[in-house]
């Protein structure tokens, strides 16, 4: 299991040292949340956040891009650092070009759906994907509850890669927490993302290695 952390939880006022914290709580990824106010209703942050972090730790660049048009900008995301770019299903009626695009940029590339949105979505397109992120939650807001629901969608994804023996990791992003993660990655979730668990902690290493730990399934 791998953690990405969310910035939208951080303190924007001292982003680094936040992402340092999480980093050196041992985060693999860090998940960063782009938001348009148009797809979503919510605006956060562009490239030149994401530059301005470049260079300055090691995790995968994790960027979520909950934008409608996303063509026109991943060029600036790669430019800037992005190691992963995921765009949402929702926003590409040309996906498989979109993909494409993503991937000659030389970023791992990933697609997103929201909860309403069905797995047959990825028929045509899971083997040219890096990553699906399962959205378990409708995006826009960090703090929110999980969609039970998701954990089944989750299921039927690693069955999907599996019996296609394909190598895509799957993602979950929203409402996860230490009482819920265990399930969520024995549905099949390799990477886990969480915003205000980690960052609304008193304590962000500790928050961070409790998730660890429930994920694993150590109950120490
Ligand atoms: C939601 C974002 C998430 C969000 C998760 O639209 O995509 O990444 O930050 O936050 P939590 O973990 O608090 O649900
Ligand atoms: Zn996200």
């Amino acid at each position: 299991m791998k953690l990405a952390p969310s910035i939208l939880s951080a303190d924007f006022s001292n982003l680094l040292k936040d992402v340092k914290i999480v980093e050196k709580a041992g985060c693999e990824f860090l998940h960063i949340d782009v938001m348009d106010g148009h797809f979503v209703p919510n605006i956060t942050i562009g490239p030149v956040v994401v530059q301005s972090l470049k260079g300055k730790t090691d995790m995968v660049f994790d960027v979520h891009l909950m934008i409608e048009e996303p063509e026109k900008y991943i060029e600036a995301f790669a430019k800037a650092g992005a190691d992963i770019i995921t765009i949402h299903q929702e926003t590409a009626a040309h996906m498989h070009r979109v993909i494409q695009m993503i991937k000659a940029q030389g970023v791992k590339a990933g697609v997103s759906l929201n909860p309403a949105t069905s797995l047959n979505t990825l028929e045509y397109i899971l083997e040219d994907l890096d990553m699906v992120l399962i959205m378990s939650v409708n995006p826009g807001f960090g703090g929110q509850k999980y969609i039970p629901a998701m954990t089944e969608k989750v299921r039927r994804l690693k069955d999907m890669i599996d019996r296609k023996d394909l190598n895509v990791e799957i993602q979950v992003d929203g409402g996860i927490n230490p009482d819920n993660v265990r399930e969520i990655v024995k549905a099949g979730a390799d990477i886990i993302v969480a915003g205000s668990a980690v960052f609304n902690a008193e304590d962000v290493p500790g928050a961070v290695q409790n998730l660890r730990r429930k994920g694993e399934g150590e109950e120490r």
